[in-house]
C-alpha cells in the first residue's frame, strides 16, 4: 500500500474529526508535503476532502469514487497492471494512445469516473455518464501481427461476459464482434485501437477500451440509445462493485492475453454468441444466416443466394422477428 492508499484508510476511519497534516505525516512516516501531494491525488480520483486551516483534513461524504487501491487488491497479477483512476477524461482510449505514442510500457490501465467524449466503433460516441459505469482502457504491446491482435477484442468480450455472469449473476451474450448483451440490451462495448510499426509490419501498441453500463444513468439513456442500450443492474448503485468487476475483467483477460494464440476464449465466445444460427442483416442491407465463428474470430455467413462469406468486421444485426420466415 502506498502513502495515498494508507492516507485514504486513515481518513475513512476518522470521518468525524479533521486530522492535521502534521499528525498524518507522523502516522505515515512521510513529510507534510508528501501528505499534501497524496491529498491532491485523492481529490483527482474524485474523493471530496475538506481542508481547513489550523484544523486539518477530513473526508466528506461516503466516497463512491473508484479506488485504485481496491482494484489492485483484487488483481491476480498486480505487478503487471499499473492502475490509474481519473475523475473525468475525454476518452480513456485517447489518453492511453497519447501515452503509448510517447513510449509508455504495456500494462497501464486507465479508468475514468466519466468520459466527456467516449468513443465507440464507426466514430460513434460512447455515452459515459459519471458513477454508473466502468470506462477502462488497457495499454498492450503484443508481439503479434495486426491480424492476430484482432483476437484481443474477442478475448476481451469473452472475459467481460464471463465476469458479468460470475459476479453479477446475469446471463450475458456476445454480439459479434465487440458487444456484450444482458436481457436483450447492449450493456458493454469494446473498442481496440492499434498502431502498426511500418518497419516490421508488427504492432507498435494496442489500446483495449471497455465500456460497461452497470446501472442506467439517473436521467436515462439519450433517446437515440434507449432502444438498444441497457444496464447490467436494473437499479441500485454501481459503486462498491465497480472495483471488483474491473479487476476480474482484467484477471480473466490477462489469462487469455498471455496465451492469445491458444484461443481458449473462443469457446466462451462461441457458446455465448448472440448471432450463431440466426438470420442477420449485414450493414443493414444484406440478409444472411450466421453459421460459424472461425479460429480468427471472423464470422462465416451464408447469404440468401447461398454464397458463403467470411466477415472480418462490420455492422451486423439480428433480423427483426416480424421479418422472419
Ligand atoms: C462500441 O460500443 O462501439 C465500443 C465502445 C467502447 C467504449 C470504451 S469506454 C473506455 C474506452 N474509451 C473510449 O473512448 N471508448 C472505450
Amino acid at each position: 500500500m502506498g502513502t495515498k492508499e494508507k492516507l485514504l484508510d486513515i481518513l475513512q476511519e476518522n470521518r468525524e474529526a479533521a486530522l492535521s497534516g502534521e499528525r498524518l505525516a507522523l502516522r505515515l512516516s512521510v513529510s507534510r508535503n508528501a501528505v499534501w501531494k497524496a491529498i491532491k491525488a485523492l481529490e483527482k480520483e474524485g474523493h471530496t476532502i475538506s481542508a481547513v486551516r489550523n484544523r486539518g483534513y477530513r473526508l466528506l461524504a461516503p466516497s463512491d469514487a473508484l479506488s485504485e487501491w481496491l482494484i489492485r487488491t483484487h488483481l491476480k497479477r498486480p505487478e503487471f497492471f499499473r492502475v490509474c483512476v481519473r475523475k473525468t477524461v475525454e476518452s480513456t482510449n485517447t489518453a492511453l494512445k497519447e501515452l503509448a505514442a510517447k513510449g509508455e510500457p504495456e500494462g497501464l490501465v486507465l479508468l475514468a469516473e466519466e468520459q466527456s467524449a467516449g468513443r465507440g466503433r464507426f466514430l460513434r460516441q460512447f455515452f459515459s455518464p459519471p458513477g454508473s459505469g466502468i470506462y477502462l482502457s488497457l495499454l498492450l504491446r503484443p508481439d503479434k501481427t495486426a491480424a492476430e491482435a484482432s483476437l484481443i477484442t474477442v478475448a476481451a468480450a469473452a472475459a467481460v461476459a464471463e465476469t458479468i455472469e460470475a459476479l453479477c449473476g446475469k446471463p450475458a451474450r456476445i454480439k459479434w464482434v465487440n458487444d456484450v448483451f444482458v436481457n436483450g440490451k447492449k450493456v458493454c462495448g469494446i473498442l481496440t485501437e492499434a498502431a502498426i510499426d511500418l518497419e516490421s509490419g508488427g504492432l507498435e501498441y494496442a489500446v483495449l477500451g471497455i465500456g460497461i453500463n452497470l446501472t442506467a444513468p439517473e436521467a436515462g439513456f439519450p433517446a437515440e440509445l434507449s432502444g438498444t442500450a441497457g444496464a447490467v443492474f436494473e437499479s441500485g448503485r454501481a459503486a462498491q462493485t465497480r472495483e471488483r468487476l474491473a479487476a476480474e475483467i482484467l484477471n480473466r483477460f490477462d489469462d487469455y492475453y498471455t496465451a492469445l494464440s491458444d484461443r481458449a476464449y473462443l469457446r466462451t465466445y462461441r457458446e455465448k454468441s448472440l448471432l450463431l444460427n440466426q438470420e442477420i442483416l449485414i450493414n443493414n442491407s444484406e440478409q444472411a444466416i450466421a453459421q460459424q465463428i472461425n479460429d480468427d474470430g471472423h464470422l462465416i455467413v451464408r447469404t440468401k443466394t447461398g454464397e458463403i462469406k467470411t466477415l472480418l468486421s462490420g455492422e451486423v444485426s439480428v433480423k427483426p422477428a416480424r421479418e422472419h420466415r
